[in-house]
């Protein structure tokens, strides 16, 4: 027989071969995946062209096709929000875009089973300037068992999560999940419309030589992060010193570039904002179940990620996430600090 090369995994085709993976085997899970992904070859194409905005007309202002243009971010949110509604699996959806979360009660949805949160465009400073920005998305199973959503049903800690993944509008654009099975990525052929299987059982190196912060906040940082910024600056040889500074300011380009190369990601309480900036919700939560998963860390400084109870939708955490060994220091640098503020 002639020789055949390996077939291309697409995400559909991978969806329906881990379904067993899902525990929940009917499908359901499996069909909000398939949703999310969609939207995101929609947004993916408006991302693409968003340069042509000025061209085809300011936001608020009207297109050559008639249509209304609209900002990226509120594009992508309507998409997903959506296809959620269309799925039929999905309950509710709690978005960043949106002050409340929002019920699904149609008829369709009437037995849904999940919930929904999502930033669907993250990076949004970066639009306009032709650089890498995401979308992030968590999956829980509701709690409450019948009737609309409540808040309770999105106010779960990181560790209910059903399914959490991102996607990245770069120079390719992938998406990325995990259901806590391992970590896929899949990159988008825009050739053929599919996000193909093209980086199986993602693991993240337990040590690099990256650490991505906002420095310009330096000032306003604690103390034990600023040791351990410095620290990552210091000359030794034997640890590869000093580090390597990267910072997008797309969390999810960030996070994506440090998954792969190995690295840290900071984004710790600063003196002008005591919670820091990141939300726990729809970005700290998935972002920390991908990188465990990954065999990556994330914590508040003094509390794993994952396990942070919520008591607002919008609330926000500091952030430290990235390589275990990486991480594991940073914290050592900043309870240090900490614990001999509190002796004083
Ligand atoms: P969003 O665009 O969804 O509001 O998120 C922006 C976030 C995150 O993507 C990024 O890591 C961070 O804001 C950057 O903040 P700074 O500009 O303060 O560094
Ligand atoms: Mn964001
Ligand atoms: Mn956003």
């Amino acid at each position: 027989m002639a020789e055949f090369k390996k077939e291309i995994v697409t995400l559909s085709e991978f969806i329906i071969q881990r379904q067993a993976d899902f525990n929940y085997a009917k499908g359901e899970l499996s069909r909000i995946l398939r949703q999310i992904a969609f939207a995101a070859k929609l947004v993916n194409r408006e991302v693409n062209k968003a340069g042509l905005v000025d061209i085809l007309g300011a936001v608020g202002s009207t297109n050559v096709q008639g249509e209304t243009v609209q900002k990226l971010d509120e594009f992508a949110n309507t998409k997903f929000i959506e296809a959620l509604i269309s799925g039929g699996e999905c309950a509710g959806v709690a978005s960043e875009e949106n002050e409340e979360f929002i019920p699904i009660n149609t008829d369709l949805n009437s037995n849904a089973k999940y919930v929904v949160m999502i930033d669907p465009l993250d990076g949004s400073s970066n639009i306009d300037v032709n650089v890498s920005i995401g979308t992030i998305f968590a999956v829980y199973r509701r709690v409450t068992t019948s009737g609309s959503v409540t808040e309770a049903d999105f106010l779960q800690p990181g560790t209910k999560q059903v399914a959490a993944g991102y996607v990245i509008y770069g120079s390719s654009t992938m998406l990325v999940y995990t259901t806590g099975n391992g970590l896929n990525g899949f990159t988008l052929d825009p050739s053929i419309g599919e996000f193909c299987l093209s980086h199986p059982d993602m693991k993240t190196p337990s040590t690099g030589k990256v650490y991505s912060v906002n420095q310009g906040n330096f000032l306003h940082f604690p103390q034990g992060i600023k040791d351990y910024i410095k620290w990552c600056q210091e000359i030794d040889k034997s640890t590869k010193r000093p580090y390597s500074l990267r910072y997008i300011g797309s969390a999810v380009a960030d996070f994506h570039r440090n998954i792969l190369t190995g690295g840290i990601f900071l984004y710790p309480a600063t003196t002008t904002a005591p919670k820091g900036k990141l939300r726990l919700l729809y970005e700290c939560n998935p972002l920390a179940f991908i990188i465990e998963q990954a065999g990556g860390k994330a914590t508040t400084g003094t509390q794993r990620i994952l396990e942070v109870m919520p008591e607002k939708l919008h609330q926000r955490v500091p952030l430290i996430l990235g390589s275990s060994e990486m991480v594991d220091l940073a914290v050592k640098f900043y309870k240090e600090h900490e614990e001999k503020v509190a002796q004083v």
